[in-house]
């Protein structure tokens, strides 16, 4: 029916209108100057590889603000009290994530008592120790989380993010 056609003809142009993007995204990498991280499953960004802290620092379920991978993007860096999804270190208990919430942006706040980030705002809620899973709310992914990795001084380097950070039309700008 021409009804039909004339979706197909709306489905053609917004899947060209992505291709373009996609290969203007592809020209805007090559010209990148940042040097090549190991990071093969962070969606081919060159994300930063940026010293946080070090384990030492670290008390289990007190957060410390962090900023990955750029000062406008605020976090929190968690020693939790066992091994968890995503965790670093000897003890695969340390994450970190953003404390921007996917779904509008306001800044979440730690729960120390059920180890959760909560917003204030419409009061979605991500659980720490499960990699950002939302638990309630309104946003329509889970929280990013920061690719930590540990050396053998301790030191905690963040080098990669499981999703799109808030606002962001790319997590390395
Ligand atoms: Fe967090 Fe709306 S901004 S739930």
């Amino acid at each position: 029916s021409n009804k039909c056609n004339r979706l197909v003809d709306v489905g053609r142009r917004q899947f060209m209108r992505g291709g373009a993007f996609a290969v203007a995204g592809a020209a805007a990498a090559t010209v990148t100057s940042a040097p090549a991280q190991a990071s093969p499953a962070n969606a081919q960004l060159d994300y930063p590889s940026n010293r946080l802290a070090n384990i030492a620092d670290l008390a289990v379920n007190e957060p410390m603000d962090i900023e990955y991978p750029d000062a406008d993007s605020p976090g929190i860096l968690l020693k939790l009290g066992e091994a968890v999804e995503g965790g670093a270190g000897p003890d695969g208990n340390i994450v970190a994530y953003s404390v921007l919430c996917p779904h509008k942006g306001w800044y979440l706040t730690y729960s120390a008592e059920d180890r959760s980030l909560n917003c204030p705002g419409h009061f979605s809620r991500f659980d720490a120790e499960v990699g950002g899973q939302q638990i309630w709310g309104h946003a329509t992914q889970n929280l990013p989380q920061f690719t930590l990795r540990v050396d053998a001084k301790g030191d905690i380097y963040a080098e990669g993010c499981s999703d799109l950070i808030f606002g962001r039309p790319s997590n390395v700008l």
